[in-house]
C-alpha cells in the first residue's frame, strides 16, 4: 500500500467550494466533500455507482453531471430528503406550480406552535418566527404533488436556518443572535434561486435512487455495483443527531436521537473482534473499538454489493484523542484488505492538528482517499 500526498485536494476534501454551486447547495451540510473531488475521482469508477453514506446526495449529483447511474443510501432522515430532492427533474410546468404554491401557502398559512419544541429550537428563532415557519410547513405538508411539496420543504429548511441564529460550530449548534433576514424574504428568495440554478446545472437523465438504509446493510442485490465513492463518518468528529436536530425537530418529528451514532460510534462493551483490535495500539479508546467494528461491517457489505474488480474511493479523517492520534485511513485499507480488497494506494488530502485542551499539540490526523479494488 502506497501513500501519497495530494496536496491538490486539500480544499477538495471540504464541502466549501460547494457552498457557491447551484443545487449541491441547497442544504449546507458541513461534513459534505465537494463536487470537484467527486467528478474527479469518478473518473476511475465504473457505473452503476454507489455512495452508501450520501449524506447531502454530492456524489449522486455528480454522477448525473457524467451520465452515471447511482444509488445514495444514508440513515439520516434529513439527508436521503435533500439527496432525494436535489437529484430529481423538474419540468418548466412543475418549476411553474412551486411558484404558485409559495404564494399560496404564504398567503393562506396561519402561523402557529403546534408542540412544545426543544428549547434548542425556540432559541434558534424569534417566536413569531418559529409560528410562521410552522405555519407554513403545516400548508405545506398537505400539498398533494410530492415533487413540488419536498421542492419547497427543502427551500422552507434552507430558509429557516437562514432567519435562525442557529450557527454550526463543527458537531455543536450555538446560537448567536444577530441580524437576520425576515422569513418571507429568505423563503420567497430560496425557491427563486433554486429554479435558477435548476438551468444552470448541466446534467443528464439517468437513474438515480436514494434510499434510507443503513451502509452495513444497504439491502441492494450482490455483486451488482460497478464503483463506489463515499465517506464514512469520521471517527470521534461529528455527531450527526445533533449536528441536525433543529431541522429534525421541525421538519422530520424526528430529533435523530439514537439514529445514527447508535450505529456508529457508541457501544457500552463493543466486541474484541481480532481483526479490529490487531490494527489498533493495545487498550484502544472503547470508540474506536465500535467504530472500527462497524466499519469492519460497512467493508463487508461493499465486498457483496460490488462487482469483481469494482473500485471505491473512501474519504475519511482520522480520530483525535487526549492520549494520541488513529489513522483511520490505515486501519480502513489493512481492514479492508483482511475482508478481500486490495489497498494498493492512499491519496493523503491534507495533515490536520489534533490538539488537546486547544493548546497541546497531541499530533497529526491525516484526512485522505483510501482506494480499494475487490479481488
Ligand atoms: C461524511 S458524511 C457524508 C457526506 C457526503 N459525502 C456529502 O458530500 O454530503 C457521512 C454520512 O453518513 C451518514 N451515516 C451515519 N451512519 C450511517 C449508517 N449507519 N448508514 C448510512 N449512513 C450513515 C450520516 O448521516 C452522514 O450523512
Amino acid at each position: 500500500m502506497q501513500a501519497i500526498e495530494k496536496p491538490e485536494y486539500k480544499n477538495l476534501v471540504t464541502f466549501t467550494p460547494n457552498k457557491k454551486t447551484p443545487v449541491y447547495n441547497w442544504l449546507y451540510y458541513k461534513e459534505g466533500y465537494s463536487r470537484e473531488l467527486a467528478l474527479d475521482l469518478l473518473e476511475y469508477l465504473d457505473e452503476p455507482v454507489l455512495d452508501p453514506f450520501c449524506g447531502s446526495g454530492t456524489t449522486l449529483l455528480a454522477c448525473q453531471e457524467k451520465g452515471l447511474e447511482s444509488t445514495g443510501t444514508d440513515k439520516l432522515p434529513l439527508a436521503v430528503f435533500a439527496s432525494r430532492v436535489k437529484t430529481r427533474y423538474y419540468s418548466r410546468q412543475e418549476q411553474d406550480k412551486a411558484s404558485e404554491k409559495l404564494e399560496e401557502v404564504m398567503e393562506g398559512s396561519e402561523p402557529m406552535l403546534d408542540q412544545k419544541y426543544s428549547s434548542k429550537t425556540r432559541k434558534a428563532f424569534d417566536k413569531p418566527v418559529l409560528k410562521k415557519i410552522i405555519g407554513y410547513r403545516n400548508q405545506l405538508v398537505e400539498t398533494e404533488n410530492q415533487k413540488i411539496r419536498d421542492f419547497l420543504l427543502l427551500a422552507l429548511i434552507n430558509a429557516s436556518m437562514k432567519s435562525s441564529y442557529a450557527w454550526k460550530d463543527g458537531a455543536v449548534v450555538k446560537i448567536k443572535k444577530r441580524p437576520v433576514p425576515p422569513i418571507e424574504k429568505s423563503f420567497r428568495r430560496q425557491v427563486k434561486i433554486m429554479k435558477q440554478h435548476l438551468k444552470k446545472l448541466d446534467r443528464e437523465k439517468v437513474k438515480t435512487k436514494v434510499l434510507k438504509k443503513d451502509a452495513r446493510d444497504t439491502e441492494i442485490p450482490d455483486e451488482s455495483i460497478g464503483g463506489v465513492m463515499t465517506s464514512p463518518p469520521y471517527l470521534n468528529k461529528i455527531d450527526y443527531t445533533t449536528a441536525y436536530n433543529i431541522e429534525q425537530e421541525l421538519f422530520f418529528q424526528e430529533k435523530g436521537d439514537n439514529l445514527i451514532r447508535s450505529f456508529f460510534g457508541i457501544e457500552k462493551e463493543p466486541e474484541r473482534d481480532s481483526d479490529v483490535t490487531e490494527l489498533l495500539d493495545d487498550n484502544p479508546p472503547l470508540e474506536a473499538l465500535a467504530y472500527f467494528n462497524d466499519m469492519k461491517k460497512f467493508l463487508k457489505e461493499l465486498k457483496r454489493v460490488t462487482k469483481s474488480s469494482a473500485q471505491a474511493a473512501v474519504v475519511i479523517g482520522g480520530g483525535c484523542f487526549p492520549e494520541n492520534v488513529i489513522q483511520s485511513d490505515e486501519v480502513i485499507a489493512k481492514l479492508a484488505q483482511k475482508i478481500g480488497f486490495h489497498a494498493p494506494e492512499i491519496w493523503i488530502a491534507r495533515h490536520v492538528n489534533c490538539m488537546k485542551n486547544r493548546t497541546q499539540k497531541v499530533g497529526e490526523t491525516r484526512e485522505s482517499i483510501v482506494w480499494l479494488r475487490k479481488t
